[in-house]
């Protein structure tokens, strides 16, 4: 094994009880450090991302057979310190990863389950689970195609400015909601050509009234009235794409019953409602990852990252992974949410 000098124990975040309340459902351990076995390399986090499933993983939501203490936390970036016997790739080098144990200062990966990168930019991370998201279920699910009207919801957040963009890219017009002022230009200096403050303007209406034949491709993240609205909206052979519905991750009240005229509005307009979850799809990782990053290095997509940018202090240390956790929901976060873990070695 070859490693940089390395302290004798890191932090760790971990699920100590099944709730969807993330604060009380996580505790920071310490723990004796770990060492990298064949195949395998240890990582310095730098940063990790913030998911709005954090609190569904939490749950238990995930895995129900699963019963705590068990690791958190979806994707991270940081540096290679240590490498066991034939992995791969260097001392030094910079990785991203997806696993289900991000929420950690150090960790033990397969060499071969990481992506190289050139440098520890935060603005990586959201390229993996936001910027997968976005790209594979338009493409897969949403069949987008070039002149269409594409609405995107929760469109200023980490996974919903890639749908934008994404959109924008297939030729697409692209309408997006949010919550703020701010958001709105945001979402206007990403190419969205409807930003829509649905704190100010009725989304039904707004749509009614400029998209009269309805949209063809809708990316819907928040569930509830909003879910109801996009359906409503659809034009003949529309795709709705649900990635997911955040209004009810944290609610105590019970998810919406499903309407019982939803059959007969899908079949008057041959329009359809797809699921996408991005595990499913995982033979397409490699090839969007590159994809992703290629365009991000060329300039051609934006990445934006929030570590706290309407809070006073910014994201740093395993401490703050809660308030980052809390603050994507007080829906006051612009961006992809991340957490610097460790400070550059
Ligand atoms: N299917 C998959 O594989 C997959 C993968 C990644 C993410 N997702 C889904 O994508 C959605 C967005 O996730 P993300 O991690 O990128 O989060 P995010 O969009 O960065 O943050 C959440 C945003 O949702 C909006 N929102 C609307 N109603 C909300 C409510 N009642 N409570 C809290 N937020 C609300 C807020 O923005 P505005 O109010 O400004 O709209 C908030 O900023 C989630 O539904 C998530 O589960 C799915």
């Amino acid at each position: 094994m070859s490693s940089k000098i390395l302290p004798s124990t890191f932090r760790k975040l971990v699920v100590t009880k099944l709730t969807n309340n993330f604060r009380e459902a996580v505790a920071v351990k310490e723990l004796e450090m770990v060492k990298p076995g064949a195949g395998e390399i240890l990582i310095r986090n730098r940063f990790v991302g913030i998911n709005a499933s954090d609190v569904n993983f939490s749950a238990g939501a995930y895995d129900p057979t699963k019963k705590p203490p068990f690791d958190c936390g979806f994707e991270g970036l940081g540096e290679v310190v240590a490498v066991g016997e034939d992995a791969k790739l260097p001392v030094g080098q910079t990785v991203m990863y997806m696993v289900f144990k991000a929420f950690s200062e150090y960790l033990v990966l397969p060499a071969d389950k990481v992506f190289p990168v050139p440098s520890a930019n935060a603005e990586f991370i959201p390229l993996l689970i936001s910027g997968l998201t976005a790209s594979i279920g338009l493409d897969q699910v949403g069949r987008m195609k070039s002149g269409e009207n594409v609405l995107v919801t929760a469109a200023a957040g980490g996974t919903g400015q890639f749908a934008v963009q994404w959109a924008k890219k297939a030729g697409c017009k692209v309408i997006g909601t949010c919550s703020s002022d701010d958001k709105v230009e945001f979402l206007k200096s990403l190419g969205c050509d409807r930003p829509i403050n649905y704190k100010k303007e009725n989304v039904k209406d707004v749509l009614k009234s400029e998209f009269p034949n309805g949209v063809d491709v809708v990316y819907e993240s928040v569930g509830g009235e909003m879910f109801e609205t996009c359906v409503n909206s659809l034009a003949i052979k529309g795709r709705l794409v649900i990635i997911g519905y955040i209004s009810q991750y944290t609610s105590e009240k019970k998810p919406l019953e499903v309407k019982p005229d939803l059959p007969r509005k899908l079949l008057t307009k041959s329009a359809n409602i797809g699921g996408f979850f991005m595990p499913h799809y995982s033979n397409l990782i490699p090839e969007y990852v590159k994809k992703l990053v290629t365009l991000k290095m060329k300039g051609e997509i934006v990445s934006c990252v929030d570590q706290g940018i309407n809070v006073p202090s910014k994201f740093v240390g395993i401490d703050k992974l809660i308030d980052a956790v809390e603050y994507m929901y007080s829906g006051k976060s612009q961006g992809k949410v991340v957490v610097e873990l460790n400070p550059p070695s």
